[in-house]
C-alpha cells in the first residue's frame, strides 16, 4: 500500500526513524520489499533522478506497482529523491509518487525559498507531499561537488523561518553527513548539537537524515579482498540512529550500504565461479542478502516491528 511520507512521520516521530532506501532495478526492488515483510517495517523507496533515467522512469513505476501486489502486507511512501524542480512536478504530475523532494539547497537562502515554495504550492494542491533541503552535505549531489570543508551544516534559525516561509511538510538537515563512501576522514561524526537546537525550534517537525550509509568494515574488507579498491571507506555508526530519531529524524537515507552489498556480492560470486556467465545466480543471492541487509539496518532504525502499529494508525 502506498501511503504518504507524512502518515509514517506521524507514526514515528519521537520514536524511531523510517528507513528511505534508492531502487534502481529489479533485484534491489526485491531485497527490499523482502527485508522490510521480513522485519515488519513501513518503510520509503526513493528513486533518484539518475535512476529514472537508467532504464525508463515508467519501468520503476511497473516494479513498484508488481512488488505492491506481491507483498500486499507492505505500507511504504514513493519518494523522489533529491529532485529539481522540473522533476518534482513531473513526478507529481504522474499521480504515482507520494512524495517528492525539492533539493534547492545548492542555491542562495533567498532563492532556495522561492523554488521550494513553488514546489509545496504545487504538491499540496495535488495531495503529494514535500521534503526540502537547507545547509549542504559534503560528497557529490548528483552533479554538484561540495568539498568535505566547506560543507555547510544547517543553521537552526534559518531552519525555522525556512519551514514557516515554505510551508515544507520535512527538512533535510545537514549535521556532518556526506553522500557515498568516504564520509570521514578521521574521528569526526554526526553533530548533534546542531539537531538539538532545530528541533528546539521546530519541536514534532520531522527531519530528514541525508547520507547515512555505515559502510560496514567487513563489507569493505570483504570487497577488497575479492579485487576491489575501497580504501578508506568510511560511514555513520548505526547506534547513533536512535539518538537522532529523538531528536527529531523521522526519515534516514540509505543508499551507498546496498550498493557495497551488490559489488561484495557481485565480486565474490565471480571470483569463486570464473565459469560462470549466468546473471541469475548472482542476482539471486544479492536479492537474499539485500533482504537481509535491510532487516538488519530497520532494527537499528528501530522501524522494525512497527507495521501493524502504522496499518492500525493508517484506518483509524
Ligand atoms: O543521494 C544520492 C543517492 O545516493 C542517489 O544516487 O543519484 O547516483 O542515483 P544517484
Ligand atoms: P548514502 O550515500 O550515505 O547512502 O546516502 C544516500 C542518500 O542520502 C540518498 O539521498
Ligand atoms: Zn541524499
Amino acid at each position: 500500500m502506498i501511503v504518504t511520507t507524512k502518515k509514517l512521520f506521524e507514526a514515528a516521530y519521537g520514536k524511531y526513524a523510517i528507513g528511505a532506501y534508492n531502487i534502481n532495478n529489479l533485484e534491489q526492488t526485491m531485497g527490499l520489499f523482502r527485508g522490510n515483510i521480513e522485519s515488519q517495517a513501513p518503510f520509503i523507496l526513493q528513486i533518484s533522478k539518475g535512476a529514472r533515467s537508467y532504464t525508463h522512469k515508467t519501468m520503476l513505476e511497473g516494479l513498484i506497482r508488481s512488488a505492491d501486489e506481491i507483498f500486499p502486507e507492505a505500507i511504504f511512501a514513493v519518494h523522489l529523491d533529491h529532485g529539481d524542480e522540473e522533476t518534482c512536478y513531473d513526478c507529481i504530475d504522474s499521480g504515482f509518487y507520494s512524495s517528492v523532494m525539492i533539493d534547492a539547497s545548492h542555491e542562495e537562502f533567498e532563492e532556495n525559498i522561492a523554488i521550494t515554495k513553488r514546489v509545496v504550492d504545487y504538491a499540496h494542491a495535488k495531495g503529494v507531499v514535500v521534503e526540502a533541503e537547507l545547509g549542504q552535505l559534503g560528497g557529490v549531489e548528483e552533479h554538484i561537488q561540495v568539498d568535505e570543508a566547506d560543507a555547510k551544516l544547517t543553521d537552526p534559525d534559518q531552519a525555522l523561518e525556512f519551514v514557516e516561509r515554505t510551508g515544507c511538510d520535512s527538512l533535510a538537515c545537514a549535521i556532518g553527513t556526506s553522500h557515498g563512501a568516504f564520509k570521514f576522514s578521521g574521528t569526526q561524526g554526526l553533530h548533534f548539537n546542531v539537531l538539538e537546537e532545530i528541533q528546539k525550534r521546530l519541536p514534532g517537525f520531522p527531519l530528514v537524515m541525508h547520507g547515512s550509509s555505515s559502510v560496514p568494515q567487513e563489507e569493505v574488507a570483504r570487497i577488497n579482498q575479492a579485487g576491489g579498491n575501497l580504501q578508506g571507506a568510511k560511514g555513520v555508526d548505526a547506534g547513533q540512529f536512535k539518538r537522532a530519531s529523538q531528536l527529531g529524524v523521522t526519515k534516514i537515507n540509505i543508499d551507498t550500504d546496498g550498493r557495497l552489498v551488490w559489488t561484495r556480492v557481485h565480486r565474490e560470486f565471480f571470483t569463486e565461479k570464473p565459469e560462470n556467465f549466468d546473471l541469475r545466480p548472482p542476482g539471486k543471492v544479492f536479492m537474499t542478502e539485500y533482504a537481509k541487509f535491510i532487516a538488519e539496518k530497520n532494527v537499528y532504525l528501530g522501524s522494525a516491528g512497527q507495521l501493524e502499529e502504522v496499518r492500525a494508525l493508517l484506518a483509524a
